[in-house]
């Protein structure tokens, strides 16, 4: 849970914060040969995520370790948004000799820093505002002098055990390689967060040695020799273990992108939009949606969507850059890219809204409609089983069922203009270019290939013959024939 911002505001005063974040890895399981602090995920980079979740805690100076293509990170965090709130500096680890090594590189920039340091890394970027200030808060009140964020993890893996006394007391972190049978057992992990006292840190991280099983200089070492100062060591338990997550395979990014992507719809269900489904939908970063609307299962919001107040999209849809206004309604089915949707109308179900349809307000783009680089003006009308292309159509017009553009003659691509108010007889086919005069009235099943004046009625189909009792004689003919037989 968050603590209210003036316990926070409390704290921030009590303590200056340093923080130090390990980025001096190389992303090789990710597949390139990049630095992994810059490996983007839906957010922008781990490390800017990293970032941004410290921001929280005000430092007042950010350490960061570099080391493969440093000048690549360097360059990112110049350009980076999430940098821009911090005071950064870089320190330099040439050969990875463990995270306490890290550490031991950062020092010289922490020279004359009193308060407390955070320790991360930069491939670990799901921890929240949140449990970060809540985190340091605990810190702080348990006038503890080092402590670490832990997790339950069954099966603990690889992780560092961290391993209590008969009180209950933490007495020290066990690296996994390192670890006797009994404590391989143990399942409160350390997750690689720590907040450290300055005063602490400095003598603790210098007198580390690679005394184990990896011939690493083991940050987490620090631990035990708190303990053997009679230190103040707690561990921090996280209450949601998946933001203790890192960064190593293409599989962890796909979670680190999925734990991001939900967190993107609680803050829109906190801000009020409707899902009905969430698991089962895919909003872009960029998409914006406003409060009352409704999102069906199945629904994929893509690029600068932007959905209005109170629209509702039905389900099974995939939206592209397209702007949904108020009180629309998508039904289910359809697809919509690069569109415009007025206020109250509705699209759908099945439909498809090509670049460059703009509809306005009321109107109606009904079921097997495709639309593409078209205006239907307000409380337009296409219900069914129609192709809009290259046309305009104006206020109240109502298309009727199968009408068809026929805006490409194997060559170029031409208009088609109708006006306010007309009637479009259902299967007709409108042979652009073509302009269809205000009022006027396309009987079904015409051909258009010349222009109709405004309030004229066009029939452009033959003309029907009749012959009375024709039917009736052929029934009877054949009848008789099949009797006969
Ligand atoms: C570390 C902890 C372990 C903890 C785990 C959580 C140690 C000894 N162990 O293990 O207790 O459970 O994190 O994920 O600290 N890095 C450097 N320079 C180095 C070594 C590491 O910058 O010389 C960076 C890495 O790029 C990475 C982070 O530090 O971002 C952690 O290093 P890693 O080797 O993955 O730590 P673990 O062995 O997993
Ligand atoms: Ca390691």
């Amino acid at each position: 849970m968050a603590l209210t911002p003036i316990v926070w505001d409390t704290i921030a005063a009590m303590e200056k914060i340093f923080c130090v974040i390990l980025a001096a890895g190389l992303g090789k399981r990710l597949g390139g040969d990049l630095p992994k602090a810059i490996t983007e995920t839906r957010r922008g980079a781990l490390i800017d995520q990293v970032l941004a979740g410290l921001s929280v805690l005000k430092p007042e100076k950010t350490v960061i370790v570099v080391g493969h293509k440093r000048e690549l990170v360097e360059a990112h965090l110049a350009k980076s948004a999430a940098a821009k709130g911090h005071n950064i500096e870089f320190a330099f680890q040439d050969e990875q000799l463990g995270t306490g090594d890290a550490v031991k590189r950062a020092l010289p920039n922490l020279a004359g820093c009193r308060g407390t340091v955070i320790l991360s890394y930069a491939d670990h970027p799901l921890f929240t505002q949140a449990t970060l200030s809540h985190f340091i808060s605990y810190h702080t009140f348990k006038s503890s002098t080092l402590s670490m964020i832990s997790f339950t993890s069954p099966p603990p893996n690889g992780y560092g055990r961290i391993v209590r006394n008969r009180s209950g007391d933490v007495e020290r972190i066990t690296e996994a390689k390192d670890c006797n049978p009994e404590e391989l057992l143990i399942t409160e992990v350390n997750s690689g967060i720590y907040a450290v006292d300055s005063a602490f840190l400095k003598p603790a991280v210098e007198s580390l040695t690679n005394d184990n099983a990896q011939r690493e200089y083991y940050l987490t070492d620090i631990v035990a020799k708190a303990v053997k100062e009679g230190q103040r060591v707690t561990a921090f338990p996280l209450g949601d273990a998946r933001e203790a997550a890192g960064v190593n395979t293409k599989r962890d990014l796909d979670f680190i992108n999925s734990v991001l992507a939900e967190r993107e719809i609680v803050k829109l269900q906190d801000s009020g939009v409707n899902f009905v489904d969430p698991a089962t939908c895919w909003i872009d970063p960029e998409v914006e949606i406003e409060p009352g609307a409704l999102i069906g299962p199945a629904t994929q919001l893509k690029g600068r969507t932007k959905i209005g107040k109170n629209a509702i999209i039905e389900g099974s849809a995939l939206l592209i850059d397209a702007q949904i206004g108020e009180n629309a309604e998508v039904r289910f089915g359809s697809r919509i890219e690069g569109a415009t949707v007025g206020e109250g109308t509705t699209v759908g179900p099945c439909a498809h809204l090509r670049p460059g349809t703009v509809l306005g307000k009321n109107a109606r783009v009904g079921n097997f409609v495709e639309v593409k680089n078209a205006v239907l003006a307000d409380g337009a009308k296409a219900s069914h089983l129609t192709y809009l292309g290259d046309c305009e159509v104006g206020e109240d017009t109502n298309i009727g069922a199968g009408t068809i553009t026929c805006n490409y003659d194997g060559y170029k691509k031409s208009r088609t203009e109708i006006g306010r108010g007309v009637f479009v007889g259902s299967n007709s086919c409108l042979v652009a270019p073509v302009k269809i005069g205000e009022g006027a009235l396309i009987a079904a099943g015409s051909v258009i290939t010349r222009d109709v004046p405004q309030d004229a009625l066009a029939l452009g189909r033959a003309e029907q013959s009749l012959k009375e009792g024709w039917a009736k004689r052929r029934r009877e003919r054949l009848q008789g024939r099949s009797a006969g037989k």
